[in-house]
């Protein structure tokens, strides 16, 4: 099993001896299935060349901020946004105290500012610089801003002196890369997953169906995956992968997928309703594909409403922890509100699908989670962020309500 599954990883080298096995650290966090993208300091590059960087992660290397070129590919920004973690290693004591500093003078400090996902550093120096109470500080100042500390390893040092200050064996740092992926905060929990669309059937060729990608949801079982549950995802027909571990039920129409949250329920803890589910379908499919009549340009189909599985769950004798998804085009507040009490769920997650940088197709995703008695804005993040920041604000909850 890969344990980086799709993670996009943004690799930080900076100028340190230990630059060398960053080369190696990309090609073995590949091999647990993340996609990397490299961003070096300047003095990384005197001590291994962008170029193997580059050829090794598949990707343009990004050296400087004001590289148009390089930016003009995906600028710094974007770069931020793309990853769902900013690992630096090796870091060096300079890197340290300049992110400890909230400094934005090169491109790796200034995309660490900008990034809202997850951050790690993997230091690498003299045993005299780690013991300094600078870097001490400094390191304990990153942590308290949630920023992980890999290592450092206690030996023989390139400057041939012995103690604490080498960069973590490549292995370690990729082991505790997966662990920053992984919680235990929903450990012991049974999760059901509605994702996708629904196809409602016409005649035997044609149906009624949606934008709906399945990314969110998909992106939601993995959440919850490494948070520690056990998943059942039910999904209608989408492009994507089951992510592994999960018990996957595909289904069709709503009707199937009804039935398959119904048999999945009982000993669900916690229902998330993330499918784009059809609100109607045809009052009754066609045996045999219907045919033009050349009698008249317009035919009408009778639609009837289909069953609302997310509330059929929230309403059902012993429900579990339930949360729906909400996608709208306008007053998303107000309608936001009104659907999280009329359907008596314990959270929504609204976005607003008419802004064309975030949605169904889109790998990225600004949500708004509603509760009874608050609103949290989320800002803009890949889908893979949101939906562990989701799965959080779901154990958090659980808490709450002591369950
Ligand atoms: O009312 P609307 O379709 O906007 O509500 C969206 C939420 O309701 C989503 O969580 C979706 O999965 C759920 N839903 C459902 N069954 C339906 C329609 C919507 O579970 N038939």
């Amino acid at each position: 099993m890969q344990t980086l599954n799709n993670k996009r990883i943004l690799l930080g080298v900076t100028g340190g001896i230990a630059a060398y096995k960053s080369a190696e650290l990309v090609r073995r966090l590949q091999d647990q299935g993340a996609q990397v993208r490299v961003v070096m300091t300047s003095s990384a590059t005197e001590f291994i060349t962008p170029m193997t960087m580059q050829a090794l992660s598949g990707n343009p290397v990004h050296l400087d901020l004001l590289d148009t070129e390089t930016e003009s590919v995906m600028g710094h920004i974007e770069l931020a946004r793309w990853a769902d973690l900013v690992l630096v290693a090796p870091a060096t004591a300079d890197f340290i105290a300049r992110l400890a500093g909230g400094r934005g003078d090169d491109l790796l400090t200034t995309l660490c500012l900008a990034a809202e996902c997850k951050m790690a550093i993997a230091p690498a120096m003299n045993q005299a610089m780690w013991a300094k109470a600078a870097t001490q500080q400094n390191c304990s100042a990153l942590q308290s801003r949630n920023i992980a500390i890999l290592g450092p390893a206690e030996g023989l040092q390139a400057c041939g002196e012995t103690g604490e200050g080498r960069l973590l064996e490549v292995d370690s740092i990729v082991t505790a890369t997966a662990n920053l992926f992984t919680s235990g905060l929903l450990a012991g929990k049974h999760v059901v997953i509605t994702a996708g669309p629904t196809r409602e059937a016409i005649d035997p060729v044609r149906y009624i169906t949606n934008h709906s990608s399945g990314k969110q949801g998909y992106a939601l079982a993995t959440a919850a995956i490494e948070a520690g549950a056990r998943v059942t995802l039910v999904s209608g027909p989408t492009n994507l992968s089951p992510p592994d571990r999960v018990t996957f039920i595909p289904v069709v129409s709503a009707h199937d997928m009804l039935q398959a949250v119904i048999d999945a329920v009982p000993d669900a803890d916690i229902f998330i309703g993330v499918a784009a589910v059809a609100d109607y379908r045809p009052v009754s499919a066609r045996t045999q594909k219907i045919k033009k009549s050349g009698e008249s340009s317009s035919i009408t189909l009778e639609l009837t409403e289909t069953q609302d599985i997310v509330a059929h769950v929230a309403n059902s004798g012993k429900r579990p922890f339930t949360v729906g998804f909400a996608a709208e085009t306008e007053n998303l507040v107000e309608y936001a509100k009104k659907k999280r009490e009329k359907k008596n769920l314990d959270m929504l997650i609204a976005n607003n699908v008419a802004d064309q940088e975030i949605g169904f197709n889109s790998d990225r995703n600004r949500t708004t989670v509603f509760w009874h008695d608050r609103i949290l804005e989320l800002p803009l993040m890949s889908k893979a962020a949101v939906s562990s920041r989701i799965i959080e604000l779901v154990a958090e909850s659980l808490g709450t309500q002591g369950r």
